[in-house]
């Protein structure tokens, strides 16, 4: 059995993978400050300790622990939202990573593993992406998951650090009253509220959607896999989805393929597509998306219906 420190455990990702990490017989401490995350979303077994990682002082209740690894999700996660309050976005995000980090250097953690974004890249070509594309964010967002990644890079000569791009994450447990994050889940809101659907931007931007599965299989397949260290990896499915076929393979899927699409203007900076090259996770970690949207889907929208019986 090992102890490992998840942050963001009562958000959708962070308390998936601790439920999965629990489930495989090992011990989660968890921290959260409840900005988006909930109670609720904690699994019952996960001992846990309510922590702003903006602050490096509150980490001192973790004294008390030895951990393998800290897997760290907590973040302000929404780009539109990164630009009502700048530097909000900055102590979260680039500030709470660095004290992570210097916390596991104090304390000799030798294993880290970072939630980066695709939104690190900014506007790129119609291809898959690698690793290896230049990076120009256009959100304070993709700014501070940059930093913070770069952060993590800094310390990848003394700690085994792992960075995830992830790409755009869906399914049970999202966050379905917050209409900043996540596209699916935003959409689905107004079919759940029976709603014209509020398209902010044009039908023919594209995402990379990965179910949240198959992002709990990645990471926690990476956690001592030796290939993994000091490496950073796209994390999506590797398949382009553009919005209008989003929206009508949601609309079949929930049973109303007539219900109303208003378009207005796109969110300040937003990317217009992207699509992950996942070839190099995929080989070092021996993993693969199970998951397609289409199943997906239909698994988020029974949830989502369950939610609102
Ligand atoms: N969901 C996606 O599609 C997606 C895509 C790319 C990257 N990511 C990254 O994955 C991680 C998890 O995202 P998510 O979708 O689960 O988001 P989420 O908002 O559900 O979870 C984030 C959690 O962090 C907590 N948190 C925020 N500020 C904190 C602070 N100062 N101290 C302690 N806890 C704090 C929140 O309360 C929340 O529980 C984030 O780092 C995010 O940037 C997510």
């Amino acid at each position: 059995m090992k102890t490992y420190l998840v942050t963001g455990v009562a958000g959708f990702i962070g308390s998936a993978i601790s439920r999965k990490l629990l489930e495989n017989g090992h011990k989660v401490v968890g921290i959260d400050n409840f900005s988006t995350g909930f109670h609720h979303n904690i699994p019952d077994d996960v001992e846990f300790f309510e922590v702003d990682i903006s602050e490096a002082n509150q980490l001192k209740t973790l004294n008390n622990f030895t951990f393998n690894a800290v897997l760290h999700l907590a973040a302000q996660t929404s780009g539109e939202i990164s630009f009502d309050d700048p530097p909000k976005d900055l102590l979260i995000n680039a500030l709470g990573t660095l004290n992570l980090l210097e916390y596991c250097k104090d304390h000799k953690i030798n294993r880290f593993l970072y939630a980066s974004s695709m939104a690190v890249y900014g506007d790129v070509e119609d291809k898959p992406i690698s690793i290896s594309q230049h990076t120009n964010p256009k959100s304070y967002y993709g700014i501070t998951k940059l930093a913070g990644e770069q952060y993590v890079q800094a310390f990848s000569d003394r700690i085994k650090t792992t960075s995830f791009r992830i790409f755009n994450v869906y399914g049970p447990g999202q966050n379905m009253q917050n209409i900043k994050q996540g596209m699916i889940s935003i959409y689905l809101y107004y079919f759940m509220k029976n709603k014209p659907v509020l398209v902010k931007g044009s039908k023919d931007r594209f995402r990379d959607f990965i179910y949240i599965d198959d992002v709990v299989s990645a990471w926690t397949k990476a956690i001592d896999e030796p290939k993994a260290y000091g490496a950073i990896y796209n994390l999506g499915s590797g398949v382009k989805t553009t919005v209008e076929e989003l929206l009508k393979l949601i609309a079949k899927k929930w049973g109303d393929p007539e219900h109303s699409i208003e378009y207005t203007e796109g969110t300040p900076k937003d990317m217009f597509g992207i699509q992950a090259d996942t070839k190099p996770i995929m080989k070092d970690l021996d993993w693969k998306p199970e998951t397609d949207i289409e199943e997906g889907l239909s698994q988020f929208i029974k949830w989502v219906k369950d939610l609102s019986d």
